[in-house]
């Protein structure tokens, strides 16, 4: 019978015997997949792995202290984090068409990533080979990868952790064969904390693709902000396991005129993107409750400085996607 005991039981087993004295790596994206299968492996070989974060700077609030600290605590995991906050912001200075934008953070997220490989491989003891790497890879993307439908390409999407081809590793996949719900499960069993396990998915390229223009420091800060006051008043309300995910967007290239105190402002409108989905295939706009949208607004036009107005998307998907990039 499937539990989440034998599920964890074999996977320790199998990737002991498969690893043996060798080392191996694992990227973390903050995300549900590559936690659990990082908490896995470090189950079975402990300090043979080494957990990889990189701090793009795209994170949204807490998000980044949650891998640092709760991850690191839970799982007594080896972590090295790379700060490339500064690399990516001058990466992707001026830049706002989003394909663009995507394509920048995925290459600078390979090469950082990569340098940060380099450097355990040098650091490794002879007789302590690092040739293995971890992926947080689930069955469904097994089938998908496999099926070749051929579906138009809308966006390149891009996983943190979605590494190049021509690596020299082995790769350890130990929920390749679960669906996500599973993995919550067994993230669950292996003690993670519950903002990791029951986390909304978000996309890659983190809040890059929630700028509606180009990504600078400032309209990051002020984006985190709006998304933290959505996301706590969602939570406050008990929402979170109703809606699928509610993307914060910053349209940094328009303004509009408003009135604050007894002055005009000209500032930036936010938008809410609140969806109710299955797979995230298609969507519809969730029918949230009025008062829990007043609350977000009022909260984010008084806390948020440079944002004088908030607004609903009521677009389902299709025709909209869910993120507006
Ligand atoms: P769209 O916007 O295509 O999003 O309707 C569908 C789902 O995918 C997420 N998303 C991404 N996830 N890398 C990811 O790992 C990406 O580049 C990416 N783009 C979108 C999005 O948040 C939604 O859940």
């Amino acid at each position: 019978t499937w539990t989440t005991g034998n599920v964890i039981e074999e996977q320790v087993a199998a990737i002991r015997e498969r690893v043996g004295s060798s080392r191996a790596i694992c990227g973390l994206s903050g995300g549900v997949d590559s936690a659990v299968a990082a908490a896995l492996v470090q189950k079975a070989i402990g300090s043979q792995l080494t957990c990889v974060y990189v701090d793009h700077g795209l994170m949204r609030k807490g998000e980044t202290e949650q891998v640092e600290k709760d991850f690191v605590a839970a799982t007594g995991v080896q972590l090295k984090v790379v700060d490339a906050q500064e690399r990516f912001l001058a990466a992707l200075a001026g830049v706002s068409d989003p394909e663009q934008k995507r394509k920048i953070i995925g290459r600078e997220f390979i090469r950082v990533f990569e340098q940060a490989q380099a450097e355990i491989i040098a650091e490794a003891e002879p007789g302590e080979p690092v040739e293995f790497l971890v992926q947080g890879t689930l069955y469904p993307d097994v089938v998908e990868s496999g099926g070749g439908s051929g579906t138009a390409n809308i966006k390149s999407h891009h996983n943190v952790g979605g590494l190049p081809e021509d690596l020299e590793f082995s790769l350890i996949e130990p929920l390749r064969q679960l669906f996500k719900d599973e993995v919550r499960m067994v993230g669950q069993e292996l003690g993670l904390p519950d903002e990791i396990v029951h986390r909304q998915p978000f996309p890659g390229p983190g809040l890059g693709i929630r700028i509606v223009g180009d990504i600078t420091r400032e309209r990051l800060d002020l984006l985190r902000e709006a998304d933290a006051i959505a996301r706590e008043e969602l939570t406050a309300a008990g929402l979170d396991r109703d809606i699928w995910q509610c993307p914060v967007v910053l349209l940094a290239d328009v303004r509009s005129v408003g009135v604050q105190g007894d002055g005009r402002t000209y500032g930036h409108p936010i938008v809410l993107r609140p969806v109710s989905s299955e797979d995230a295939m298609t969507a519809d706009w969730t029918r949230m409750p009025y008062d829990v949208l007043a609350k977000i607004s009022t909260r984010i036009t008084n806390e948020v400085p440079d944002v004088n107005r908030v607004v609903l998307d009521v677009t389902s998907k299709p025709p909209g996607t869910i993120e507006w990039e």
